[in-house]
């Protein structure tokens, strides 16, 4: 066992990297089984991709669509970028989008060229929104406004309209979710599509959809064609993919998209939010679709709803309070005694916690988990030793 803190300091004369290397990989492996918490799937192979590509820089810096520039992965993002559009129906002849580092660039990407199509747009995101959502609010300079959420996560519809009518004179941008972070919640866009079309100034529909993009989109239940009226849409790729690298996908419909000026020396157009972009990441998810197919990828998100609806049962059988959405992989739980917590990670937010059954995650886990949970739920409470009566009363505070 290294100690991490002391062997990593980069200021000493020696430094064992292959110890540092390897206690880092002891201790994500340890702790692998009890990460029940994260949205990351963890059963797909992406060691050929690794080991024949992971050794080189895969820069694809500049617009998806140009050919210029280095040697890069560019071929396969636009063709990761075409099935993604294809799967949520999105109009051949109006659609852009490119391969992000993640949710967040996603939804930055969008909500800029939406506030570049919109001057002037006040942003609405509901209070169950992603963290990420008032942050690149602030970043962009723009003006947000927080709409309720109900106790299960979705959208107050009622506080939009009232929130759109209060601000009939400016543009609005709204950020739906597909899947929140806490109870992967969907907000219900026809609805905000059709306040949207009664707002006399206009505006964007946005679908920050980090998780439940491509299951739902799978399912049919997520679609970007005309009548949809969703603008655009950020979606995570270490997610459901389970790419062991961050990334994401942002689509956006072409006439919003931002144009970039042409750069000379890179021979590409600048219309990405990063420059140097990940070309090792569009290889992993280029390899994750098309070994899977639309098909593979279904029923691994079959899968993971039914196991999570196993788990509400499990959960639930001993006496714990726990739900789910009917789409969802994502239960939803009162928080655990802190013994349990101790030995699982889960995501808390005070007196809910979630686990989430990605991809990968197996009953055993569960099982496991709901052992430990029972005899922590059914413990009987062991009652304070007495203090003896203080006859005087001199240490009695009340
Ligand atoms: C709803 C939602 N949006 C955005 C994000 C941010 O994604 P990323 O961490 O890939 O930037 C997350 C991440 O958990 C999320 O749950």
């Amino acid at each position: 066992m290294v100690d991490l803190a002391g062997a990593a300091d980069l200021g000493q004369e020696h430094i064992d990297v292959a110890a540092v290397l390897g206690q880092i990989v002891d201790d994500a492996q340890a702790s692998a089984a009890a990460e029940i918490g994260y949205p990351g799937a963890t059963d797909l192979d992406h060691r050929p991709v690794m080991d024949r590509l992971g050794h080189r820089l895969w820069n694809n810096i500049g617009d998806p669509g140009d050919v210029g520039g280095v040697a890069n992965t560019r071929v396969l993002e636009r063709a990761v970028v075409a099935w993604v559009a294809d799967l949520l129906a999105m109009p051949t002849n109006d659609r852009w989008g490119y391969v992000t580092t993640g949710g967040t660039e996603g939804n930055l990407a969008a909500l800029y060229a939406a506030r570049r199509r919109y001057r002037g747009a006040r942003v609405f995101f509901s209070q169950a929104a992603h963290y990420s959502i008032p942050k690149l609010v602030r970043v962009l300079g723009a003006h947000g406004v927080l709409v309720r959420a109900d106790e299960r996560g979705e959208m107050d519809y009622d506080d939009l309209a009232a929130q759109l009518r209060r601000r009939r004179r400016s543009p609005a941008i709204v950020v739906a979710t597909a899947g929140t972070t806490l109870t992967e919640a969907v907000d219900d866009t026809d609805r905000i599509r059709d306040l949207l079309a009664e707002h006399p100034a206009g505006g964007h529909l946005h679908v920050d959809a980090a998780l439940s993009g491509i299951p739902l989109a799978l399912d049919g239940r997520l679609r970007l064609d005309d009548a949809a009226g969703i603008g655009s849409i950020a979606i995570s790729g270490h997610k459901f993919f389970g790419t062991p690298v961050p990334c994401g996908v942002v689509l956006v419909r072409d006439n919003v998209r931002t144009r970039g000026k042409p750069i000379a020396y890179t021979g590409t157009s600048d219309t990405t939010i990063s420059g140097s972009r990940c070309g090792l990441a569009t290889a992993l998810l280029w390899h994750s679709i098309a070994v899977q197919g639309r098909e593979g990828h279904r029923w691994r998100a079959v899968r993971a709803r039914e196991l999570a609806a196993y788990a509400v049962e499990q959960i639930t059988a001993v006496g714990w309070r726990a739900w789910r959405h009917d789409h969802a992989m994502t239960v939803v739980l009162d928080t655990p005694p802190a013994e349990v917590l101790d030995q699982h990670t889960l995501a808390t937010d005070g007196a809910e916690s979630h686990l989430i059954c990605m991809p990968g995650i197996t009953r055993t886990q569960i099982d496991a988990f709901v052992t430990d949970l029972a005899i922590a739920a059914h413990r009987p409470t062991v009652p304070r030793p007495r203090t003896p009566a203080d006859p005087l009363r001199l240490t009695t505070t009340y």
